[in-house]
């Protein structure tokens, strides 16, 4: 019963017509969202991507009029009609178009469909599975909608901003050479070269630098990277970033620009004026006070240091860890002595042992006087010196974390502030706080590999007045890198690069890269670099995190069309899947079935 246009064109969109158009002749084409059958006249709620508006049938004036006693939901039709006001008691204030309807003279019917597997609607919970699956449908739904009309309003935002601001837009292959640096790499296999393989970019970082090198300037790339890391609520195998590379920049230069880049994101697409310059933090500071890089500045619950209060006392476990080089480190939970109960006080106890703390100490403050396991440890004089450290009033909980690791110390603590933060309800949801984190270490110990590497990546220079500790303590060096953060979750990072050759073999040289290495796996970038260098750096934000956060959504799968779940498949077409023997031998693979 599908029908062809046959020459109707539409005229108005589902969610716009109003009084103005009362009168006019109109078509409009949708889906069928609910019909309601009256015997001679039927009402029907049409829907597109503005949203819905009522037609009516009338038995009496509308040709073909069976046909609309045919369809359902979902169906896809054409209507031709008047538009006319609604009679007042029939005006629908809930509805964006409830003061007027179409008054059909006729009607196609474009497509059937089957009754679908949810309603489509925000008001039907729906399980994700099932979403996912029927993501075709799962998108017709106007929140859905609204995500993905957003996300294609910050990339347009993003590519005039930086035409405007000197950037040229350029592509970068896909197909790519394998570098064993940073996340696993996504391999394609070659027919053309045997046993050889592709691999998918993580990133266009070394291409974006040779870009410099050869002179663009200003380069960005609204870019996908690929990543075959574990899956999370902000993580997802593919993802897009919004990469870009500027010459003869140091990091304030970076900085301003992308400051300006997200003020206008989020003035234009919700109205909110951030105010500049944001504030900056050090990787340093953000660690102490928050145990995170990533810092969620929408609530205090700051951690202080107490390791020396505690570094001479009886405790072992503080002492000890002090001893050991490591520190302890504790929050106020104020004015929470009636609201966590013992057991919940146990379970954050609990909590925090799955971050490899050893255990959770605390001090209540209570009315009736201080309850704790721990206090009968220290003299009275250090009992009232943490409290005062620590601004603890009647009424406040204390919670410390001990390690000879601080890793774990922050991780731990930190871990524990944000579930304090949203278990006491300190989170406005509706603020937004950005920040600079910046001067973060160069390189870490890898405990995996028994070597230094590179915290950002190898390119990454140190500052200027650490440029002495890569020979004598590299550990402390810190880099020229920034990361922009909002609300806890990292927006997107970057760094000024290396430029000076001996520096970046230095570089090499500590991460443990041989020249012969160095050269097989980044030669092209390093024989680039004997031709004339600009000094240059950059920043990705990641879009998808962006978008998450501009439509309030928790998932970046909300704002990606086709996401991939936990275990990196596809529910839609249920990628990946295996392929046939002529595929596999052309390929020169052979797939060992054995799982060992
Ligand atoms: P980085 O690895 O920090 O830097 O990535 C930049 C931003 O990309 C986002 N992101 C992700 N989003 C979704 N899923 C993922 N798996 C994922 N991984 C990263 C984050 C992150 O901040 N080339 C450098 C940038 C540079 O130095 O210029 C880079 O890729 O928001
Ligand atoms: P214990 O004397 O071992 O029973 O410990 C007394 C309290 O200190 C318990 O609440 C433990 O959870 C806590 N505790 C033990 N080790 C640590 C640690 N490393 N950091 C913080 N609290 C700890």
């Amino acid at each position: 019963m599908s029908e062809l246009l046959a020459g109707w064109k539409r005229t108005h969109f589902c969610g716009q017509i109003g009084l103005e158009d009362c009168g006019k002749e109109a078509v409009m084409m949708g889906w069928v969202q609910v019909r309601r059958d009256l015997g001679a006249v039927i009402f029907v709620d049409l829907r597109d991507k503005t949203g819905l508006g009522q037609v009516v049938f009338d038995k009496s004036l509308c040709r073909h009029f069976d046909k609309a006693e045919q369809i359902r939901s979902e169906y896809v039709i054409a209507v031709q009609g008047v538009i006319r006001p609604r009679s007042p008691e029939t005006v629908n204030p809930n509805m964006v178009t409830g003061q007027v309807e179409l008054k059909a003279t006729d009607i196609k019917v474009l497509s059937a469909s089957e009754t679908p597997p949810f309603e489509i609607d925000d008001d039907t919970a729906v399980n994700e599975t099932l979403r996912l699956k029927y993501r075709y449908l799962d998108l017709r739904r106007p929140s859905m909608q609204s995500n993905l009309f957003l996300r294609s309003k910050v990339c347009s935002i993003v590519r005039n901003f930086l035409a405007e601001n000197g950037f040229t837009e350029i592509e970068t292959p896909i197909l790519c050479k394998s570098t064993p640096e940073g996340a696993r790499d996504y391999l394609v296999p070659s027919r053309v070269h045997e046993g050889e393989f592709y691999a998918l970019p993580q990133s266009p970082q070394l291409f974006k630098q040779i870009l410099m090198v050869s002179g663009m300037d200003r380069y960005y790339q609204i870019a996908r990277c690929f990543r075959d890391e574990d899956l999370r609520a902000d993580r997802q195998p593919e993802f897009t970033q919004i990469d870009m590379e500027l010459s003869f920049v140091e990091e304030n230069d970076v900085m301003e620009v992308n400051e300006r880049l997200m003020a206008r994101i989020f003035k234009e697409c919700l109205g909110y004026e951030m105010s500049l310059p944001l504030k900056r933090i050090t990787w340093q500071e953000a660690m102490d006070k928050y145990g995170s890089d990533k810092p969620d500045l929408r609530f205090g619950l700051e951690m202080v240091d107490v390791s020396d209060l505690v570094k001479d006392t009886e405790f072992k476990a503080f002492a000890g860890a002090v001893a050991a080089g490591g520190s302890v480190r504790a929050i106020n939970a104020k004015g929470c002595v009636n609201i966590l109960a013992r057991r919940e006080i146990d379970a954050l106890g609990e909590f925090v042992k799955t971050f490899k703390a050893k255990g959770l100490a605390w001090i209540s403050l209570k009315e009736e006087g201080i309850q704790s396991a721990i206090t009968k440890f220290f003299t009275p004089e250090q009992t009232d010196a943490i409290i005062k450290r620590l601004d603890g009033q009647t009424g406040d909980i204390l919670f410390f974390i001990a390690d000879s690791k601080n890793e774990i110390v922050y991780k731990a603590l930190g871990e524990l502030r944000l579930r304090l933060g949203k278990r006491l309800d300190l989170i406005d949801k509706n603020d937004f706080k950005f920040c600079w984190v910046t001067e973060f270490p160069l390189l870490e110990y890898s405990e995996e590999e028994q070597r230094l590497v590179a915290v950002h990546h190898p390119f990454t220079s140190p500052m200027d007045e650490d440029l002495s500790l890569l020979d004598t303590d590299p550990l402390r060096a810190r880099a020229k890198a920034y990361d922009m953060v909002l609300n806890g979750v990292e927006l997107g990072g970057g760094s000024i690069r290396i430029h000076v050759a001996d520096v970046q073999e230095k570089m090499f040289q500590l991460i443990g890269l041989d020249e012969q290495t160095a050269h097989e796996r980044f030669g092209y970038l390093l024989n680039a670099f004997r031709y004339g260098v600009p000094p240059h750096g950059g920043l990705a934000f990641g879009l998808d995190r962006l978008v998450m956060l501009l439509a309030g959504k928790d998932s970046i799968r909300d704002v990606i069309a086709f996401p991939k779940v936990q275990n990196a498949s596809c529910l839609m077409t249920d990628a990946p899947t295996p392929v046939d023997d002529k595929q596999l031998r052309e390929l020169h693979i052979r797939v060992d079935k054995r799982h060992d």
